[in-house]
C-alpha cells in the first residue's frame, strides 16, 4: 500500500504490515532505531529516476547537444557527487568547498561548471589550477579579475556570463532571482551585460562560450523561462550582429518546483524540457543562430522527492483553545526552510501510517527560537512521546542549509536501497564540533588589566 499523495513520497515508499512507513525496501522506524533521529533517508532509486527523466527528456525534446548539470546547492556530499556523475549528470558548484568535495570524489572538473555571485580571488585561483570546466562569470570585478587571473595561461579559461534578463517569476522573493533588482547576474537592460562581453572578448585568458541565466528557485509555471531564453537568445543575436559573436552554449539555469503539499502544482519534467527546448529552437530558427548546447541545472527537482526526514516526538504541550505544540528532535538546524521562506512541507506518523489524523497540531523544533516552527497547523493523528514522523520531500535545501546552531550535532543520511541502508554521512558527534575549538589563552597578567 502507498502512502497519501503517492507523489510527495519516494517512489520505492509503501506502508508494510505493521503500518509504518518503509522507503527503499527499508521499514524507517527500524532505520531510527539502528541510526537515531533526526535522520535523513535517501531512496538512491527515486534519485536515479528523476535524473534519467531529465536527461531523456532533454535529449528528446531537444536536436542540438544537451547536459544536464546538478546544481550541488541543493545537496552535496561525496557519495552524492559520486552518483550523479556515474548517472552521466554534470555538476555545478557555487564554491571552493563544493568545489573540492567533486574533486575529492573523483568527479572529472571538466564537468563541472563554477557559480557564484561573489567568487573570492583564492578560490577562482584555485578553481583555474584545478581545471574547472566553465566558470559563470556573474560581474564586472569578477571578469576584470580572472582577465588578470588567466592572462598569461596557455589555454584559455571557457566561461559563460551569467546575465540578469530581467524576467520575473512567481516565486517566494528569496528565491528570485531573475529581475532587475537583483544581486545576480549582469543585466541585459543597463548594458552591463554588453560591457561584459567586451571585457570577455579583449580578454585573451578568456573564451566567452556562452550565456547562463538562473530566473529563480520552485518555479511553477513555465512560460516566463521561455521568455528568458528569448531573452538571453535576442541578446546573442545582437552579439553576433556587433562582433560576429557566435553562442556556443546556453544555460536557462535551474528552478522547477516541485510539490510540497497535496494539491500543490506538479510540474513536469517533459513539459519543461519541451518548454525549453521549443523556446530554443524556435528563437534560434528565427534568427538563423545554430542551435547551442543547451545545459540544465536542476537542484531541487532533482532531489527533493529523494529523501525523508524523520523525527522523533519529545513533548507536546496543550494550551486549551490555543494551539497544541508538538516538539521534536530537529527543526532549523536541519531545516531552516519553513524559518527561512516560510516553506510548507506534509508530515505523517511513520510508525502509524494509516492512523486517522484526529488533532491539528504545530510541529516545532528543538531549537531556541519561537520561529523554529517545522509544521503549522497540521492535521495528524494521536500523538505521544516517541512517536515517529516523518517529513516528505526533504532532499534539497535542507541538509545543505544545516548549521550547529545550539551545538546540536547535524543528522546523518542514509542511502536506502533493496532493503539495504549504507550510510552516505554520519550523525556528527560532540568532537566534531569542537574540532576547530583551542582553549583560552592564558590570563593576562595583573598589571595588564
Ligand atoms: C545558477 C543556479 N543554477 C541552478 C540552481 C538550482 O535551482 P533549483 O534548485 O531551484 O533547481 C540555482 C539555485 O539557486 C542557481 O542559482
Amino acid at each position: 500500500m502507498q502512502p497519501q499523495s503517492p507523489v510527495l513520497w519516494p517512489l520505492t515508499a509503501s506502508i508494510n504490515a505493521h503500518d509504518q512507513l518503509s522507503i527503499g525496501g527499508c521499514d524507517v522506524v527500524t532505520l531510527s532505531r539502528e541510526f537515531g533521529t533526526p535522520l535523513y533517508v535517501f531512496d538512491e532509486h527515486t534519485c536515479h529516476r528523476t535524473a534519467a527523466q531529465f536527461s531523456s527528456a532533454l535529449q528528446h525534446s531537444y536536436p542540438g547537444a544537451s547536459a544536464v548539470h546538478y546544481a550541488g546547492k541543493a545537496l552535496l556530499n561525496t557519495a552524492l557527487a559520486q552518483l550523479v556523475t556515474r548517472w552521466g549528470l554534470g555538476l555545478d558548484c557555487v564554491s571552493l568547498g563544493e568545489l573540492a568535495i567533486a574533486r575529492q570524489a573523483g568527479v572529472p572538473l571538466e564537468h563541472v561548471h563554477l557559480h557564484g555571485n561573489a567568487k573570492p580571488r583564492r578560490e577562482l585561483e584555485q578553481a583555474l589550477d584545478w581545471g574547472v570546466g566553465r566558470i559563470m562569470v556573474d560581474s564586472l570585478d569578477e571578469l576584470r579579475l580572472l582577465a588578470e587571473l588567466t592572462r598569461d595561461r596557455a589555454t584559455p579559461q571557457s566561461i559563460l556570463l551569467r546575465v540578469n534578463p530581467g524576467v520575473d517569476v512567481h516565486t517566494h522573493a528569496h528565491i528570485q532571482t531573475g529581475q532587475l533588482d537583483s544581486k545576480f547576474g549582469l543585466p541585459i537592460a543597463t548594458g552591463m551585460a554588453l560591457e561584459a562581453v567586451k571585457i570577455a572578448l579583449d580578454s585573451p585568458g578568456l573564451e566567452l562560450v556562452g550565456l547562463h541565466a538562473h530566473l529563480g528557485s520552485q518555479i511553477m509555471e513555465l512560460e516566463p523561462l521561455a521568455l528568458g531564453v528569448e531573452r538571453l537568445l535576442a541578446f546573442a543575436a545582437e552579439l553576433r550582429e556587433r562582433f560576429g559573436w557566435q553562442l556556443r552554449e546556453l544555460s536557462p539555469g535551474g528552478g522547477l518546483g516541485v510539490p510540497y503539499r497535496a494539491g500543490d502544482p506538479e510540474p513536469e519534467i517533459a513539459t519543461y524540457a519541451q518548454t525549453l527546448a521549443s523556446a530554443v529552437v524556435a528563437g534560434c530558427e528565427r534568427r538563423q543562430m545554430p542551435l547551442p548546447k543547451l545545459v540544465i541545472e536542476p537542484g531541487r527537482s532533482l532531489i527533493a522527492r529523494s529523501i525523508v526526514a524523520l523525527y522523533e516526538v519529545l513533548s507536546i504541550k496543550q494550551i486549551p483553545d490555543v494551539r497544541t505544540f508538538v516538539a521534536v528532535d530537529g527543526g532549523m538546524g536541519d531545516n531552516i526552510r519553513p524559518a527561512l521562506y516560510e516553506a510548507r512541507y506534509t508530515v505523517a506518523r511513520a510508525d502509524q501510517m494509516t492512523a486517522a489524523p484526529t488533532e491539528r497540531v504545530t510541529v516545532v523544533g528543538r531549537y531556541c527560537e519561537s520561529g523554529d516552527v517545522l509544521l503549522r497547523d497540521v492535521d495528524l493523528p494521536p500523538l505521544s512521546p516517541g512517536a515517529l514522523l516523518a517529513i516528505p520531500m526533504a532532499g534539497a535545501y535542507t541538509l545543505s542549509m544545516a548549521s550547529t546552531y545550539n551545538l546540536v550535532p547535524r543528522p546523518p543520511l542514509v542511502l536506502v536501497r533493496d532493503g539495504e541502508a549504507h550510510v552516505l554521512q554520519r550523525r556528527e558527534t560532540f568532537t566534531d564540533l569542537t574540532l576547530r575549538d583551542l582553549p583560552a589563552p592564558p590570563p593576562a597578567p595583573d598589571n595588564q588589566r
